[in-house]
């Protein structure tokens, strides 16, 4: 957030501000944004019931941009992650992402998109229980078929980062849950993709576990990509350039 804008905030308050946000993102070209979403809508058919979750999310993240999504247990944060990473398909509406517009792709450009441009930190970190940790963390540069020495050395640098060097060797299971969700960290930073989704990254952490997260969060922030977590930590919250709020399956601005 540069002065201009601190200045605007204590001058007009943050509802301004934010709706001064939002206009002026949706300005932009959508292929000019990281992630542009409009009118999106999302229901869940299970037998005669049918689950509306998002029913027309707005949302503009330009590139570089920290963004924050609040909202309570089953508002559809998770849902709307899924929607962007390309996991998921929206019932209706716009998602267009680093220019891809992904509602008209099929599931092998989608697999490609995701590997080469999303990380993805799940909620429940979902590694892979067979593999070590630095076999979790190798996954996605297999898959596109990185060489051998290459996979080696990032492997290294992302345990340094995360502080797991010494245990490369060892399995999901035997990790607490920060350890695991410091390796999921690493993993989705494996192909060094521009765009970060962080579902709660810090949702069952304790404060020094949650702290290295933060950090290295931050960090993302400062090398310039572009980070969108769910959550409902303070302290992520105030590292957000933009917080969101789902409500009744909509996106507000909000005074957090
Ligand atoms: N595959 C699915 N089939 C049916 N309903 C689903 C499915 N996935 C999610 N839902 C429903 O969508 C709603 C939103 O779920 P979602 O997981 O996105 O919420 P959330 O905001 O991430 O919640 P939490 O904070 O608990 O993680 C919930 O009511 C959930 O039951
Ligand atoms: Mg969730």
């Amino acid at each position: 957030m540069c002065i201009n804008e601190v200045n605007c905030i204590r001058h007009y308050g943050l509802k301004a501000y934010y709706n001064f946000r939002t206009f002026s993102d949706t300005a932009m070209e959508p292929k000019e944004l990281a992630v542009y979403l409009r009118d999106l809508c999302k229901a869940y058919q299970i037998g005669d019931v049918e689950v509306e979750v998002l029913r027309g999310v707005n949302l503009s993240v330009t590139r570089g941009q920290f963004v924050a999504i609040c909202g309570p247990s089953g508002s559809g944060k998770t849902t709307l992650l899924n929607i962007i990473s390309g996991i998921d398909k929206a019932t209706s509406g716009q998602v267009i992402v680093l220019g891809q517009d992904l509602a008209v792709q099929d599931e092998d450009f989608l697999a490609e998109f995701r590997c080469n441009n999303v990380g993805f930190v799940f909620q429940s970190y979902n590694l892979v229980s067979t593999l070590t940790v630095a076999e979790n963390i190798a996954f996605p540069m297999e898959w596109r078929r990185k060489s051998e020495v290459e996979i080696e050395k990032r492997v290294a640098e992302l345990l340094d980062t995360v502080g797991l060097k010494h245990r490369a060797n060892h399995f999901p299971a035997q990790l607490s849950g920060g350890e695991q969700q410091r390796v999921a960290l690493a993993r989705a930073l494996a192909n060094d993709p521009p765009l970060i989704l962080a579902d709660e990254p810090t949702g069952n952490l304790d404060a020094k576990n949650s702290q290295k997260i933060t950090q290295m969060l931050q960090m993302l922030k400062a090398q310039g990509k572009t980070v969108i977590v769910a959550t409902h930590d303070p302290e992520l919250v105030r590292l957000s350039d933009k917080v969101l709020r789902l409500e009744e399956g909509r996106l507000a601005s909000c005074d957090e």
